[in-house]
């Protein structure tokens, strides 16, 4: 449904507006430490459901939920040692957990895609955390980009993608992180689902063990996972040491190229850059972005997956 998408500041005046929307069952795109998510009630049906609408996203696609506090997670999913364990270590932060879903959770089934568990984290940025508290709810939240394209981590990304088919976006100016929480399933053992902002290391160092990896042929247990993902407009082309014709170049470390994701090779300056570099030569119109080499380890490995699934053959 075409609506006017407004434009709220991060203050008590915009939480409580936004709160209020919530409440009414529309969506609002809010900025959380990793990238901006596009909220619902969590409860609420047709909330939900707007959320897959307003994003064009497959319904088999489960969504996050997002909470205020480790003790109202424990109202949705069956708590254990190791999630204790990890949320003490990690919450607020870019860390979500793959749970069993309580049956007296009270979540919409739309929510997980009527799976048995149920993805949860307890975002950091202090206007999620504000908002989060004054709806006093759980909501659910997705990445607020159209389904398949680059996420967003400035509030004018977001109405790039949205405006029109969400109520409202609370401006917190630019995400911290800049690429999703890293996402960890726990109902068989640790099981790493996506790389994402929070190093797969540090979650083995807070366990005092091995994570394991989801191999390339596993079932697909975090849908997101779907190869063409993370889609510029403009094709994709890794591990390139210079610009071809027609191509920009999307550098890191010392090299000469047209936007650099860090200059020093700082990884965490890299993600922080990623999605508004990608959203920034894609708007120069390039018929194709080359990228600079990038380590694998820390931060490099949710970098190079994102960077994997926009170099992906599109469906
Ligand atoms: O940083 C983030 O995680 C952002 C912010 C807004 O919190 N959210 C985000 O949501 O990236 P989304 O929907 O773009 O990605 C969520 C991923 C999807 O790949 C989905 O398949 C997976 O989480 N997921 C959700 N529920 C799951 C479950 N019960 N089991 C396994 N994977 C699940
Ligand atoms: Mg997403």
């Amino acid at each position: 449904m075409p609506q006017n998408t407004r434009h709220l500041s991060a203050n008590s005046q915009g939480y409580a507006e936004a709160a209020q929307i919530l409440r009414e069952g529309g969506l609002v795109a809010f900025p959380t430490e990793t990238v901006y998510g596009l909220g619902g009630d969590a409860r609420n049906d047709m909330a939900v459901a707007g959320i897959f609408e307003a994003k064009g996203r497959p319904r088999f696609n489960p969504l996050i939920v997002h909470v205020d506090s480790i003790e109202t997670a424990q109202r949705y999913v069956d708590w254990s040692d190791a999630a204790n364990r990890l949320a003490r270590a990690f919450w607020p932060g870019p860390l979500t957990l793959v749970l069993p879903l309580r049956a007296d959770a009270g979540l919409s089934p739309l929510v997980t895609a009527e799976l048995p568990t149920l993805a949860i984290r307890v975002p950091a940025h202090p206007v999620a955390q504000d908002l989060l508290g004054t709806f006093a709810g759980p909501v659910a939240a997705p990445s607020a980009n159209p389904s398949g394209r680059i996420s967003p981590t400035t509030a004018a990304h977001v109405t790039a993608g949205l405006e029109g088919r969400i109520a409202a976006v609370l401006d917190g100016g630019a995400c911290e992180v800049g690429v999703e929480s890293t996402i960890l399933g726990l109902t068989d053992g640790p099981v790493l689902l996506r790389p994402g902002g929070l190093p797969v290391e540090a979650i083995e160092a807070a366990l005092g063990g091995p994570v394991a990896r989801r191999g390339a042929s596993a079932p697909l247990s975090a849908p997101g996972q779907l190869a063409s993902h993370y889609a510029p407009g403009a094709y994709v082309r890794l591990q390139a040491h210079k610009a071809q014709e027609g191509e920009v170049l999307l550098g890191f470390g010392a090299v000469e190229c047209d936007l650099n994701l860090s200059a020093s090779g700082d990884l965490r300056e890299a993600a922080a850059n990623l999605f508004h570099h990608l959203h920034a030569l894609d708007a120069l119109g390039a018929k194709g972005i080359a990228v600079s080499p990038i380590p694998d380890h820390g931060l490099g490995a949710a970098i190079n997956d994102r960077l994997r699934r926009a170099a992906a053959p599109r469906e």
